[in-house]
């Protein structure tokens, strides 16, 4: 399903320095709406922020996609390891939340799309390459298909030496989709690192870190 790039009116109101609270309040509200979709009961803690965007380069002007932002947690941190004049897109699938972010997060540029449609939605935005791939994307709840499809998206707008890094959940490692998810990452990524857990968060997580993407069609 190509759900492309979606025209919205939406108010635009400055952010403040702290939207944590605004930030609860929606996801919330549209976690509990579209469980479906969002795929978790609250935002990823700091914590776990600071473990995904460590692949995010320290230096010079990178450009970094996010995938699934929700309400923002992570994307405030990848801006705080960013230097000014670098990059920063966010690809979101859930209505409610893109309206959140642009509201509250104007520094943000936040594209309304699907992650599967990935390279056509930055092509869009005057992108072919990205410096790193941060995704919090309720892998469990894709098909496999759709999976390899994201997997391989992302594998084809990597930078030479890029990185793409992932959460999936402590209490989720040995069950068999997860396991799945695990041989996939495998075979779409040359180099597949594991770090964690990080236990504060609800529930405890733990990163994946890939690189050097197989590009041998869609895996
Ligand atoms: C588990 S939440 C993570 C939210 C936030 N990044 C965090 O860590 O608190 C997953 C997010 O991915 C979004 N999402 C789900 N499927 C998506 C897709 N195919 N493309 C883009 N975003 C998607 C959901 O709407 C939701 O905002």
């Amino acid at each position: 399903m190509s759900l492309g790039l979606v025209n919205e009116t939406v108010t635009l109101r400055p952010g403040t320095d702290d939207d944590r609270p605004s930030d609860l309040r929606a996801f919330v509200a549209v976690a509990m709406r579209k469980q479906g979709v969002v795929g978790a009961v609250a935002p990823s803690s700091p914590s776990l922020a600071r473990a995904l965007t460590a692949v995010v380069p320290s230096s010079g002007t990178p450009l970094v996609v996010e995938l699934g932002p929700g309400t923002g947690s992570i994307s405030e941190a990848i801006r705080r390891g960013l230097a000014p004049g670098s990059r920063q897109l966010a690809i979101e699938v859930e209505p409610s939340m893109v309206a959140h972010l642009r509201r509250a997060k104007p520094w943000l540029e936040v594209i309304h799309g699907d992650a599967a449609e990935l390279g056509a939605l930055l092509a869009a935005a005057g992108v072919t390459q990205v410096d790193a791939v941060v995704s919090t994307l309720p892998w469990s709840l894709f098909p496999a298909s759709r999976q390899s499809r994201i997997l391989h998206e992302i594998g084809s707008v990597l930078a030479p030496g890029a990185a793409f890094t992932t959460v999936t959940y402590l209490h989720a490692l040995p069950l068999p989709m997860a396991r799945a998810f695990r041989r996939r990452l495998r075979s779409a990524f040359e180099e597949v690192l594991t770090t964690g857990p990080v236990w504060r968060n609800i529930p405890p997580g733990m990163t994946y870190v890939c690189r050097r993407p197989v590009l041998r069609a869609e895996c």
